[in-house]
């Protein structure tokens, strides 16, 4: 096991990779303890969770909204936790997600932390204290800045997880490797098989590195006025797929990554044989590369990207492999760019 470590403003969090659920106790230090989970992960792992009161939720983006808030915080007065509480999430990105807004607004905010349960999770989510809920149709539109006090990944975990969920969680770990780190990418282009296949010593080694750059850039950029915005790679153009076409996350990232570095390409920041390894190592994977036929949907719904500044949208772009810089385009340049591309 590993700890790392992000020191930020909103608070210190220690993230241990390759810690086990059934550690979880000694995290939480005899305080009195609620534990946030979804009904999927009280069935399959309910039986390994310590013995405290557990809020269960319903699985699905739809229901990270405050009536879900609501609902929780009822049940937290019901059970008369108090500012000595501690909330624990245990589950993917919606779980954490839902638990650190609640955890940070019940009360003025208590002590909270994850066992992030799927691979995106582990690299992504329960990483940098952004916590988020959705409203009025808009992804992440409510929500707060500050640290779990820890988070706990444990690989055994991920053995349940559906081949879908576990591609959609290597593709944010592409986009860290392509930003800031060009051995572990080559590490990724000889080992995807193993770390697909979730070997041991693959799996933590890709989570701890991932972490490593997340945690990173973190600790430089808590709150996103400069830095923190390349951990958005592949995910302007990813958003609006996804809007468009409803497929997962992390499938639409993939796209959008390929797109991405195929406009650092046209721009000379990338080498044409830099862009076909990133499409390579994502379509071995077996993630989506390309999508045709939205092209016009896609450009419109870029129009509505909320990080729009004014008339230009601030892309990130590889810069060769293992760096990223964020460029501001208009639409325009966007739409050449992009020809032929999506
Ligand atoms: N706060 C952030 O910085 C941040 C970053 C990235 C993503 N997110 C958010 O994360 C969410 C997506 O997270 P996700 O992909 O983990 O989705 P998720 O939380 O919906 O989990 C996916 C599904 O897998 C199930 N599951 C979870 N762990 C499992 C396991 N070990 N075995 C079997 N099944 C398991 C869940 O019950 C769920 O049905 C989105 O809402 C997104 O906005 C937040
Ligand atoms: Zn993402």
């Amino acid at each position: 096991m590993k700890t790392l470590n992000i020191q930020g403003k909103t608070g210190k969090s220690a993230i241990m990779v390759g810690e086990r659920l059934q550690q979880l106790e000694h995290y939480i230090l005899a305080r009195p303890a609620v534990i946030i989970t979804d009904h999927h992960l009280l069935n399959l792992y309910g039986k390994d969770f310590p013995r405290y009161p557990v809020i269960t939720i319903d699985c699905g983006e739809t229901i990270k909204t405050l009536d879900t808030v609501n609902s929780i915080y009822q049940q937290l007065v019901d059970m008369d936790a108090d500012r000595s509480t501690v909330i624990v999430g245990i589950g993917g990105g919606i779980v954490c997600d839902i638990t650190g807004f609640v955890a940070s607004t019940y009360m003025r905010g208590v002590s909270f932390g994850f066992v992030a349960s799927t691979l995106l999770a582990q690299v992504d989510a329960s990483v940098g204290g952004k916590n988020g809920i959705n409203f009025g149709g808009f992804k992440n539109m409510v929500g707060v800045f500050s640290q779990p006090e820890f988070v706990i990944c444990d690989m055994y975990l991920l053995k349940s997880l559906s081949m879908r969920d576990l591609r959609c969680g290597f593709a944010e770990i592409v986009k860290h490797a392509v930003i800031a780190d060009a051995d572990m990418f080559d590490y990724l282009e000889k080992q995807w098989p193993r770390a697909l296949a979730l070997d041991n010593n693959v799996i933590e080694k890709l989570v701890h590195d991932s972490v490593v750059i997340k945690a990173g850039v973190v600790n430089r950029d808590e709150t996103e006025n400069g830095e923190r915005r390349i951990l958005n790679f592949g995910h302007t153009i990813g958003h609006a797929i996804e809007k468009i076409t409803g497929v997962p996350h992390g499938e639409a990232v993939s796209i959008g990554m390929v797109a991405s570095a195929a406009i650092a390409m046209r721009c000379g920041l990338l080498f044409e044989k830099d862009a076909a390894r990133i499409e390579a190592l994502l379509s071995q994977m077996n993630l989506p590369t390309r999508l045709s036929g939205q092209r016009e949907a896609i450009l419109s719904a870029l129009l509505k990207d909320k990080k729009r500044e004014g008339s230009e949208i601030l892309f990130v772009l590889p810069e060769g492999i293992g760096k990223a810089v964020v460029r501001p385009l208009t639409l325009l340049q966007i739409g050449q760019l992009t020809e032929g591309l999506i």
